[in-house]
């Protein structure tokens, strides 16, 4: 069995933090969400596996390599634009050949793996096996409908959804997925969707299983998501100190503190991650916090939040939440006269003033 990893799309929901980088490579809990998913694949047994590229693809290639660190074998195949997860199939036939694969959206975050449905799908080979979850707003997933235990229906972002349980980004497929995806036309929004060709397999007499997942599942292309994936991440976290706590510092809970990591009278409420060489002074880290490496906040307040490498934050004297800030970032408050807000944000930013 193979995999297909899609690492493409342009992200638009994540903007302005991918305008300069993958939406796949931001990291939850101090790990970039495609690491997830292709630990699942390698733990399913998985180690041929395609991934699909984009025009962030040399930013995919740095991060995986040719997958050794992860015990995989990567095989890197170009999607010259985003026209579809059913697209990305056909572009992927002369890798993918004749073997069944399971293919993984790699925005999505599945924390408990995949081995017990890959195995299954090994073991009884249906034509196709589908993932679906209950959600609260099944408009924005493709939507599935159930007689019994039977899909009889998929749509894509239905306007007026006959179910709330959304296809999860992670589909099992033998090779009869080649003439599904070759026979449907481009959606409502001009791609080809991987829920039509589900459909054309289900019309065309095939037998396309599902499972209604109970266990944690988020696909992380908007801020919310991303915030919640690393909220449940940092769930599981031990603690495990590798910086130095300095004088007047208290930790409370699981706490990761990386290696050159220094922290002085601070409080560090857990679950929350510090990555390596920090410098955390005089401030509050509250939970469900990640923060990546080389950040230095001082005399400032922060919980559910994900902050990337390089940022400085300081003398901040309202608390930051829910906040996503991309690398390189500086927050600080002026004393330059006159008083007033300063920006300057990229394209598409998010800035909330009190
Ligand atoms: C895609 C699929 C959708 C599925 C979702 C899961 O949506 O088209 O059917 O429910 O992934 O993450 P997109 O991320 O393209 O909006």
């Amino acid at each position: 069995m193979k995999a297909l990893i899609l690492s493409g799309g342009k992200g638009t929901r994540l903007r302005p933090i991918t305008h300069t980088g993958a939406k796949q490579l931001i990291p939850v809990g101090n790990k970039p969400i495609l690491y997830y998913g292709v630990e699942a694949i390698r733990d399913a047994g998985i180690t041929d596996v395609g991934i699909v590229v984009g025009e962030t693809e040399a930013e995919i290639r740095e991060a995986l390599g040719d997958g050794s660190a992860f015990g995989i074998r990567t095989t890197y195949i170009r999607q010259d634009a985003p026209l579809g997860l059913a697209h990305a199939v056909k572009v992927s036939q002369d890798f993918l050949k004749q073997d069944p694969f399971v293919m993984y959206l790699g925005d999505n975050l599945i924390l408990d793996g995949i081995t017990p449905l890959v195995r299954e799908f090994e073991r009884d080979h249906p034509n196709s096996q589908i993932l679906l979850a209950h959600v609260a707003n099944p408009q924005e997933f493709g939507v599935a409908e159930l007689d019994g235990s039977r899909v009889i229906r998929l749509t894509e972002k239905p306007k007026h959804p006959r179910s709330d349980l959304a296809l999860v980004g992670v589909y099992m497929f033998d090779p009869r997925i080649f003439e599904a995806v070759n026979a449907i036309k481009p959606s409502f929004r001009n791609e080809l969707e991987i829920t039509d060709a589900i459909q054309w397999l289900i019309d065309h007499g095939m037998e396309v299983r599902c499972h209604v997942i109970t266990g944690w599942w988020k696909d992380t292309g908007k801020l919310q998501d991303m915030l919640e994936a690393n909220r449940m991440v940092l769930s599981r976290l031990k603690r495990s100190i590798r910086g130095a706590l300095g004088p007047g510092t208290r930790t409370e809970g699981e706490v990761a503190i990386g290696e050159g990591t220094t922290v002085e009278n601070s409080i560090l409420r857990g679950p929350l991650i510090l990555g390596e060489r920090c410098t955390i002074r005089n401030s509050y880290i509250g939970p469900f916090t990640s923060v990546y490496d080389d950040v230095t906040i001082q005399n400032s307040e922060i919980e559910h939040s994900i902050v990337l490498e390089r940022c400085v934050i300081q003398d901040i004297p309202v608390r930051i939440e829910a906040s996503l800030i991309g690398k390189e970032v500086r927050i600080q408050r002026s004393q330059l006269k006159p008083t007033a807000y300063r920006f300057m944000v990229g394209d598409s930013s998010l800035v909330d003033v009190l």
